[in-house]
């Protein structure tokens, strides 16, 4: 029996508790480069005991990001900027991945704090690509269906973003099949009509993915965990489903994923989401037992005690928690308070121990 204390090994990395920071967009960089934003808001984390930071959706090509501002891994400048986070991270003894992602139909949108959603090319907004011709439905626009080269071309982004996730000094990538992003828009056949081997059939549909998570695999060292985020129901009848996820994680497990981060949701804005303490949970126990890997489970999860049930009670192996962490990025030093136990305090902020 492990608790949310516990530290947890996977391939050469060792978390040093199961609490993580999930993967949250600031919509502060600057062509795709990280700024003095990113430098404080990653490293409030690193000196707040958590055992990983999953740095943000981070576009695999300037298309793939979500808006003008998120961050990038195409080029040179963005790799280098990201390097003295990590550091920084590193310095506090604290893990640190990265999310690479592409936004599909849901890219080239403006932060959420403007006065229109989306970027219009004099903004620097793009058109954006999918699997089908099928927005997703509000301001966003229709996306161009992608041609199996460009296809092609995606999964070698992916491949070639995680490399350099290696040389910045990422201990871990994650790839983001969730949301309603790129990835998932092939999973779900709400937004994937396509008739060639990349849409139709389960296996059509889950074909994309699949490259890439052996692509990827193959772009980082042996000793590197490869985390991959679904959503593992579109909570919708006609869409992606928890039996679905099931089966897909079965199949990133083979091909060297080591860890499923289980999310849900971002197919349609419309979708009756049963939102509440822990309601996605039951998807990262399901996958967990059923096909048999590691999960980490996120969704208000907001309580010491209720974490570290979900990790004594088998429910996953790991929490993420995005929105308590802005709350408080230093959650863990007061978890580990009330929960009795160790945690690394940073040498500088020992005297708020007590
Ligand atoms: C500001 C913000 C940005 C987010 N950005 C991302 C992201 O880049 N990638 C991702 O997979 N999820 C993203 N999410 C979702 C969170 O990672 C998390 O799954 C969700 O907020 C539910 O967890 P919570 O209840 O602990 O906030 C974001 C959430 C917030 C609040």
């Amino acid at each position: 029996m492990s608790s949310l204390f516990d530290p947890m090994t996977i391939r050469d990395v060792t978390f040093s508790n199961r609490i993580w920071v999930s993967p949250m967009c600031q919509y502060s960089a600057i062509d795709g480069v990280a700024t003095q934003w990113h430098d404080v808001h990653i490293g409030s984390f690193a000196t707040g005991g958590t055992g990983l930071i999953m740095m943000e959706a981070t576009g695999v090509v300037p298309e793939g990001r979500i808006s003008t501002a998120c961050l990038g891994l195409w080029n040179d400048a963005q790799t280098e900027r990201l390097k003295p986070i990590v550091d920084f991270a590193h310095s506090m003894s604290t893990k640190i991945g990265i999310q690479l992602a592409h936004a599909g139909r849901k890219a080239s949108c403006l932060p959420p704090w403007s006065d229109h959603p989306m970027a219009s090319k004099e903004e620097g907004g793009w058109d954006c690509v999918a699997p089908s011709a099928i927005s997703f439905g509000g301001k966003y626009p229709v996306p161009k269906a992608l041609t199996k080269e460009e296809i092609q071309e995606l999964i070698t982004a992916f491949a070639n973003s995680a490399k350099r996730a290696v040389s910045a000094g990422f201990d871990l990538v994650e790839i983001h099949a969730a949301h309603g992003y790129l990835i998932h828009q092939f999973l779900s056949p709400i937004s994937n009509e396509r008739e060639d081997e990349y849409g139709g059939s389960f296996e059509n549909r889950t074909r994309f993915i699949l490259e890439i998570a052996r692509a990827v695999r193959s772009a980082i060292p042996n000793g590197m965990p490869l985390f991959v985020r679904i959503s593992a129901s579109d909570w919708l009848e006609d869409g992606w489903t928890i039996d679905e996820s099931v089966e897909l994680c079965r199949l990133l497990k083979d091909v060297g994923v080591d860890l499923i981060d289980v999310s849900s949701g971002g197919t349609s804005s419309g979708a009756p989401v049963p939102v509440g303490p822990g309601y996605q949970v039951p998807f990262a126990t399901r996958i967990r037992n059923e096909a048999k890997l590691p999960t980490c489970a996120v969704g208000l999860i907001t309580e010491s005690k209720q974490a570290d049930q979900i990790v004594k009670n088998g429910e996953a192996d790991a929490v993420m928690m995005a929105r308590e962490f802005l709350r408080n990025p230093r959650w863990p030093l007061q978890a580990a308070k009330e929960l009795n136990a160790d945690v690394n305090w940073p040498n500088q902020l020992i005297r708020g121990k007590g």
